[in-house]
């Protein structure tokens, strides 16, 4: 097991990609054997991917951004529409919107866990709402079930951002990905697993995983070595350049085999965590439902957030910001129509994310813990 920049200690970083080692001969097989674009390794990918999440298919492409581009607009979500999403998410979620050419109608969050719940989608919901978009924030699966027969009756899609929740489980104990949602998965560089970029969507059925294999491939229907084989090949619709390519996928074969050590040492940290700050009077851990969760940060909420996040900085420990709210962001101001989000401001303000990632020790957490109680 090996992470880059190994000689800073963890916790100076936020989140880090976590390497096993047989990634680095992994790739170059795949770049010596000439497969730089969409190919056999990323099929494979695909293939890998549905039998540990235990469905169908699954379609592997560039980013989890594409997939919800390419998810949305499977799902019918075009010009005019409005798709709700939490305004506590990255700025991705947003953008994907976007890019399918609808528009964002933000919901609030519980301010414990950071994500939606069926009743803050349920207030969101307008005449004009094609489809909803669920966030799983810090990896913690989002329950909608009690929503599901209105949104069914009112044919409103679900598609969910599940980023950071790739091995997680619902509320039953179905992994994320195998409720009938279209579920859209990131490989990005610091995910439970990596493919150094990547993303995958669940399709909800054959043709839906067959429409999708030709829009992430510029619209090009036969594969790679029939194509070649002819002088013609169609082109059957608008598509766009969001495929895997079978570099990233040889990564992300490797990452998906060792997929258990890294669970088991994220769920491990965030117990830590969620131990050494009980005594911390004023700081409170958001709840990622550690039972069934596949945990991608620690969050907490602190008084005087901003003062605590310098002094943290200069102290040497990596924390972040998960994430600064959309609705006030300048790039999405302009066109969204503002609903009152009283949990997400109230919280935005407190949330400080605290070094987070597979390299860590428990006694990087100590550390951590140690020097955040000085500066309460
Ligand atoms: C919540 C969330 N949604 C979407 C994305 C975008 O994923 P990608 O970088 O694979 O496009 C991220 C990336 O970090 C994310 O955290």
């Amino acid at each position: 097991m090996l992470s880059p920049n190994d000689s800073a200690p963890a916790y100076s970083r936020n989140a880090a990609p976590f390497l096993h080692g047989p990634e680095s001969e992994a790739m170059i097989r795949a770049v010596e054997a000439g497969q730089y674009g969409h190919h056999d390794q990323t099929e494979r990918f695909e293939a890998e991917l549905a039998e540990f999440l235990g469905v169908a298919d699954v379609v592997a492409v560039s980013r989890c951004t594409a997939a919800m581009h390419l998810a949305l607009s499977a799902a019918g979500v075009g010009r005019g529409d409005e798709v709700v999403v939490p305004s506590q998410t990255f700025c991705a979620t947003v953008h994907a919107i976007r890019a399918a050419g609808a528009v964002p109608r933000f919901a609030d969050i519980d301010p414990d866990t950071q994500c939606v719940t069926a009743q803050t989608i349920a207030e969101a919901i307008t005449a004009d709402t094609r489809a909803v978009l669920p966030v799983h924030y810090g990896g913690r699966a989002v329950d909608l079930t009690s929503l599901k027969p209105r949104l069914d009756e009112e044919r409103i899609a679900i598609v969910e951002d599940a980023a950071h929740s790739f091995g997680s489980r619902h509320l039953g104990g179905k992994r994320v990905g195998t409720t009938a949602a279209l579920t859209c998965f990131s490989f990005g560089p610091i995910k439970t697993i990596t493919s150094i970029e990547g993303g995958a969507i669940v399709p909800r059925d054959p043709r839906e995983a067959e429409r999708l294999r030709t829009v992430r491939l510029l619209g090009i229907r036969p594969k790679q070595a029939e194509r070649i084989r002819s002088t013609h090949y169609p082109v059957d619709g608008v598509g766009l350049p969001y495929h895997l390519s079978a570099v990233h996928a040889a990564v992300g074969r490797v990452q998906l085999a060792h997929y258990r050590v890294v669970a088991d040492q994220r769920r491990m940290l965030w117990q830590s965590y969620c131990t050494a700050l009980a005594d911390l009077e004023g700081v409170r851990l958001i709840d990622v439902d550690i039972a069934r969760t596949v945990p991608f940060n620690a969050v907490v909420r602190v008084p005087d957030r901003d003062r605590v996040f310098a002094r943290m900085k200069a102290a040497g420990i990596g924390v972040g910001v998960h994430y600064p709210p959309n609705h006030l962001q300048p790039a999405f101001r302009g066109w969204t129509r503002p609903r009152p989000l009283p949990a997400t401001e109230a919280t935005a303000r407190e949330l400080l994310s605290l070094p987070f990632h597979p390299a860590m020790t428990i006694h990087d957490v100590t550390a951590v813990v140690e020097v955040l109680a000085t500066m309460l």
